[in-house]
């Protein structure tokens, strides 16, 4: 068929080292599986593009994505020339709101090979299999508004005031999409995180809503947890989680907390998704730019060639040559975790290209 389009978004920092990786795996399944792909790679979206232009991408940037079926996506930010905020409110968050990608899946796993920091309560470090969660992140509302502004600035009178915004199409979707992922995985269970003690008006709103909703999903448990405990809980009893969906901000927090339970932030994918596809979903690491180690090509870039495998099963909806791809990138991943070589953030010192021949040797070879 035709070759699906993908635009490439290296970014900033260790995004432009961990994609190389990503490509370099992705190709090596695509071309495994005979699955087309067009690869368009974009010098926008980043902050020394920024440097050049005055903005984080063109005005024509939606015309110039026009066909695209799926954004590979790095990293993004530079802080010591672009302030955060103007460099990811001009790519990434316009991305998932334009795109209206709505739902932000993020896996956190324990594999087999790598050092768990946690211990159970007899002080065993936690098993492959006591950590494998799904995070279900609400991505386009809640928290990350532009609704607020600062008042006053430098009298004594001044104020800052930020809203946060909870639509009941937006918070229903997701939770709708986090039962289906309960209801699909062995364990059939829920965790809502909310804040409703605190936050009084709009997290008993969105409790009472997840009750709604969680009477056509039967097959599902469900439990409610404020949000500060939950956090405690996924150190301390990480084995109770299974699907964990989340506002937008406390879905952000869960998914960097999540996967440094597993050993490293290293690790850990995301698909910022527009299930109806109307729009190209985005695939990318949780993590960001890491301007600390950029530079000395030790990044591991599992993260990255992990949101690779989730960019083709959701391209193929799950389906044939997509999935069998998905799966066989996983294996790999799984099989060179297992065996080695590791990144320095895994006690190694193999380099971040040495890991992504690794694992594109074994999805050629078939582990
Ligand atoms: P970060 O995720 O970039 O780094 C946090 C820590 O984790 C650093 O010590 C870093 O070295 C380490 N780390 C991250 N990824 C790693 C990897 N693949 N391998 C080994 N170690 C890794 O978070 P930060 O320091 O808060 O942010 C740095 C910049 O990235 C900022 O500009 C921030 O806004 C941006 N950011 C972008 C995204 C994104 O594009 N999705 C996500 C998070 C942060
Ligand atoms: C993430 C990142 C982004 C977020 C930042 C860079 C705006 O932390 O994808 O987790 O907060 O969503
Ligand atoms: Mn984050």
């Amino acid at each position: 068929g035709l070759p699906y389009q993908i635009a490439v978004i290296p970014g900033d920092g260790i995004g432009k080292e961990v994609m190389p990786e990503g490509l370099r795996v992705l190709r090596a399944a695509a071309a495994r599986f005979g699955i087309a792909l067009a690869l368009r790679e974009i010098e926008w979206a980043s902050c020394d593009w920024y440097q050049v232009h005055g903005e984080m991408m063109p005005a024509d940037w939606k015309a110039q994505l026009q066909g695209c079926d799926a954004l590979l996506f790095g990293a993004v930010g530079w802080p010591a020339t672009v302030p955060d905020h103007i460099s990811l409110w001009g790519s990434l968050l316009k991305f998932r709101r334009e795109f209206d990608q709505y739902i932000n899946l993020r896996p956190a796993r324990l594999f087999d090979g790598v050092p768990c920091p946690l211990v159970d309560r007899q002080g065993r470090p936690r098993q492959p299999g006591e950590i494998d969660m799904l995070i279900v992140r609400e991505n386009t509302e809640g928290e990350y508004t532009n609704l607020g502004g600062v008042m006053f600035a430098g009298t004594e009178r001044e104020f800052v005031i930020q809203e946060s915004v909870y639509t009941r199409i937006g918070a229903e979707r997701v939770l709708r999409y986090a039962f289906e992922q309960a209801r699909q995985r062995r364990r059939r269970h829920l965790t809502v995180a909310t804040k409703s003690n605190g936050i009084a008006i709009s997290m008993p709103w969105w409790d009472a809503l997840a009750a709604e909703v969680a009477l056509d999903y039967p097959e599902v448990t469900v439990d409610r947890q404020h949000i500060d405990i939950l956090t405690a809980r996924f150190v301390l009893q990480p084995e109770r989680f299974d699907v964990v969906v989340a506002t937008n901000l406390f879905g952000d927090i869960l998914s960097d907390l999540g996967p440094a339970c597993t050993g490293t932030i290293g690790l850990a994918p995301s698909a910022n998704l527009n299930p109806d596809r109307r729009f190209p979903s985005l695939f990318e690491p949780v993590h960001g730019s890491a301007p600390d180690i950029y530079g000395r090509n030790i990044a591991n870039p599992i993260a990255m060639i992990w949101s690779a495998a989730l960019l083709l099963d959701f391209l193929t909806r799950g389906e044939g040559a997509g999935r069998a791809a998905h799966d066989a990138i996983l294996r790999a991943i799984e099989a060179v975790l297992r065996e080695g070589p590791h990144t320095p953030d895994l006690g190694g010192d193999a380099d971040t290209t040495r890991i992504g021949q690794a694992i594109a040797e074994r999805v050629v070879a078939g582990c």
